[in-house]
């Protein structure tokens, strides 16, 4: 009696176990569905050449922040700033092979990749920051963003850092005081021609060694707009900065063409809003930042910096603006002219 009951309590106590066994079952089952369906999120590595408190590196960073607060859980960034994942000389090379997913060069270091862009290199075509930004507007500007679709590189948008200036061991006032001066320049023809036409020399070299070899001295000048400038401390090895406004150190921000055709569209739609969003920001701060720069660079006084009077400045223009018909046919006189087109004069 007692055994046949404790058969039917060890029946029961089974088929107790059973039901509960089938009732986790069934709870955890759309949850392991989800889990199977849910996909890792997708990962876009950022790499950039400059520091955190510069247009491109608050860029990347207010990117970023978006991204997680709009897109949680679907795509986390990872900036990598100061060339500290990928530098000049790799960067784009690592784009096309997936090992990173956005950029933002400087328009002067695609010209491997198409000419057309050196139209943004070309001294004084542009007569300052807000003409630049009305071409970048134009059509034929937009164009450009995917000259360099062959190569599989995707254009997103622009952005602007700012004007350059010239910094060198001696008083440039003159475009004759630059001649014999060997200059870093960024990996550009234009540029190199825009330092031949004052009768200097020039190396092309990497951002991230630039400031060692003006220490070294092996270089004696850098062009660039005064938050690289500050940023990279070139103030502290270089006597004089001429306020020359010669040419803006513009930016592409791209990405691969398979990478950002394999996003969902949805996500797609989400990052090129946030996209134009910090595009405007990056615009809208770059002038603050460099501003500042330069403001912290005087007091700080260990350069000194020259204005140049509306004449000096004329002089330059006169020696550099040769340089314009020698690329022309590279560029194209159909971007040429639109480019010409912006200004107010
Ligand atoms: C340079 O090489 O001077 C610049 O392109 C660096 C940068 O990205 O601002």
């Amino acid at each position: 009696m007692q055994a046949s009951r404790r058969s039917i309590c060890n029946r029961k106590g089974m088929c107790m176990f059973k039901s509960l066994l089938c009732f986790t079952l069934a709870a955890l089952l759309p949850c392991a569905a989800a889990l199977a369906d849910a996909k890792a999120p997708i990962v876009i590595k950022f790499s950039h050449v400059v520091g955190e408190d510069t247009p491109k590196g608050k860029g990347a960073l207010l990117f970023k922040q978006l991204v997680e607060e709009r897109l949680e859980g679907a795509v986390v960034v990872e900036v990598y700033p100061n060339s500290t994942l990928f530098g000049d000389a790799d960067e784009v090379g690592a784009l096309r092979e997936g090992k990173v997913q956005m950029l933002a060069p400087s328009l002067s270091k695609f010209e491997a990749y198409t000419k057309q862009l050196q139209v943004f290199d070309l001294p004084f075509l542009f007569d300052d920051l807000e003409a630049v930004k009305r071409f970048q507007k134009r059509d034929k500007s937009r164009e450009l963003l995917h000259s360099m679709s062959a190569q599989g590189i995707y254009g997103l948008a622009y952005w602007n850092n700012g004007m350059k200036q010239l910094t060198a061991n001696r008083e440039l006032r003159k475009p004759e005081d630059a001649k014999g001066l060997v200059f870093r320049i960024q990996p550009s023809s234009v540029l190199e021609a825009q330092f031949g036409q004052l009768g200097a020399k020039t190396v092309k070299m990497p951002f991230a060694e630039a400031f060692k070899a003006l220490q070294a001295g092996t270089i004696q000048g850098t062009e660039g707009p005064w938050s690289n400038i500050a940023s990279q401390k070139v103030d502290t090895v270089q006597p004089f900065i001429s306020e020359l406004n010669h040419g803006s150190l513009s930016y592409m921000l791209v990405s691969s063409k398979t990478f950002w055709a394999s996003i969902p569209y949805q996500v797609r739609s989400e990052l090129e809003a946030i996209i134009e969003e910090v595009s405007y920001s990056v615009s809208k701060d770059a002038e603050t930042l460099n501003n500042n720069a330069r403001a912290g660079i005087i007091a700080a006084g260990k350069t000194q910096v020259i204005t140049l009077t509306a004449q000096e400045r004329a002089a330059w223009r006169t020696a550099l603006s040769p340089v314009w018909k020698t690329y022309e046919a590279e560029i194209g006189a159909d971007v040429l002219r639109a480019a010409q087109a912006v200004n107010r004069r």
